[in-house]
C-alpha cells in the first residue's frame, strides 16, 4: 500500500524555479506548502542514472536524508520521436552553455536535428515527469505522468520555462508558453504526475 505523506510543508528537491513554482500551485490546494531545495541550502547531486526514476531517486534521497523529512522530487523532460526519444533525461543537458544554460540554443538543437533527418510532420514528442517521495528511512514512493504533443518551429509564447515555447500538448493548437500556468498544469506531464502523488499519499 502506498505510504501517506502527513504534513503542511513538502521539501521539493529541485533549484529549478519554473518547476518549483509549478509545483506550488499545483499542492496549494491541498493545503500543502513547498520548499526548495536552493531556499535551505542544499547542494544539487549529480544526476548519473540513466532514467528518469533513477535521477529522481538519487535526489529525493539525499534531500530526505540531508533533512530528516519527507522529500519529493521530479526528474522530467521530453522525448522526441524521430530522434529515437532524445534528448530525454538529458533535456536539461542539451541547454548548457559556457554562459550557463541557454534553452533557446536546446530548442534550436531539437529543431536543427529534426530538419537534418527530415522528420515528416507532426512531429511528435512527450513530455514526462517521474516524482519521487521519499522518507529518510529509505522508503520512496514513484509516480509518474506524461503528455502527449508535437514540436513546432518557430517558438511560440512567452510564459513558463525550458522548452515550453516549443511543445504544443494534444488536443490544443497552442503551445505550454501560450497557456497560463493553470491552464498548463492542468494537463502537463507534472500535473499529471502530482495528481497521481495526491491520490496515492494524500487522504485515507
Ligand atoms: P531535470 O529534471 O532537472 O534533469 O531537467 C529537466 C529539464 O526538462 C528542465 O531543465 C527543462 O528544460 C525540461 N522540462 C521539464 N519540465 C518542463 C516543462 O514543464 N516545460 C518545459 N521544459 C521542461
Amino acid at each position: 500500500m502506498t505510504r501517506k505523506f502527513t504534513g503542511d510543508r513538502l521539501l521539493v528537491a529541485t533549484h529549478n524555479t519554473g518547476k518549483l513554482e509549478e509545483m506550488a500551485h499545483l499542492l496549494r490546494p491541498f493545503g500543502v506548502a513547498v520548499v526548495g531545495a536552493g531556499d535551505l541550502g542544499l547542494p544539487e547531486p549529480e544526476e548519473t542514472e540513466d532514467t528518469f526514476v533513477g535521477n529522481a531517486r538519487i535526489k529525493a534521497h539525499a534531500a530526505a536524508k540531508a533533512i530528516g523529512l519527507p522529500a519529493l522530487s521530479d526528474d522530467s523532460g521530453i522525448t522526441i520521436d524521430a530522434l529515437n526519444g532524445a534528448p530525454g533525461v538529458y533535456t536539461a543537458d542539451w541547454a548548457e552553455t559556457d554562459q550557463g544554460r541557454d534553452f533557446l540554443a536546446a530548442m534550436t538543437r531539437a529543431h536543427h536535428e529534426l530538419e537534418k533527418k527530415k522528420a515528416p510532420f507532426p512531429r511528435t514528442a512527450q513530455f514526462r515527469c517521474t516524482l519521487v517521495l521519499a522518507w529518510p528511512d529509505g522508503h520512496d514512493e514513484v509516480f509518474e505522468g506524461v503528455a502527449p504533443g508535437h514540436l513546432v518551429w518557430p517558438i511560440r509564447g512567452k510564459d513558463g520555462f525550458g522548452y515550453d515555447p516549443m511543445f504544443v500538448p494534444s488536443g490544443y493548437d497552442v503551445t505550454y508558453a501560450e497557456m497560463d500556468r493553470w491552464e498548463k498544469n492542468k494537463i502537463s506531464h507534472r500535473g499529471r504526475a502530482v495528481q497521481m502523488f495526491v491520490n496515492g499519499c494524500f487522504g485515507g
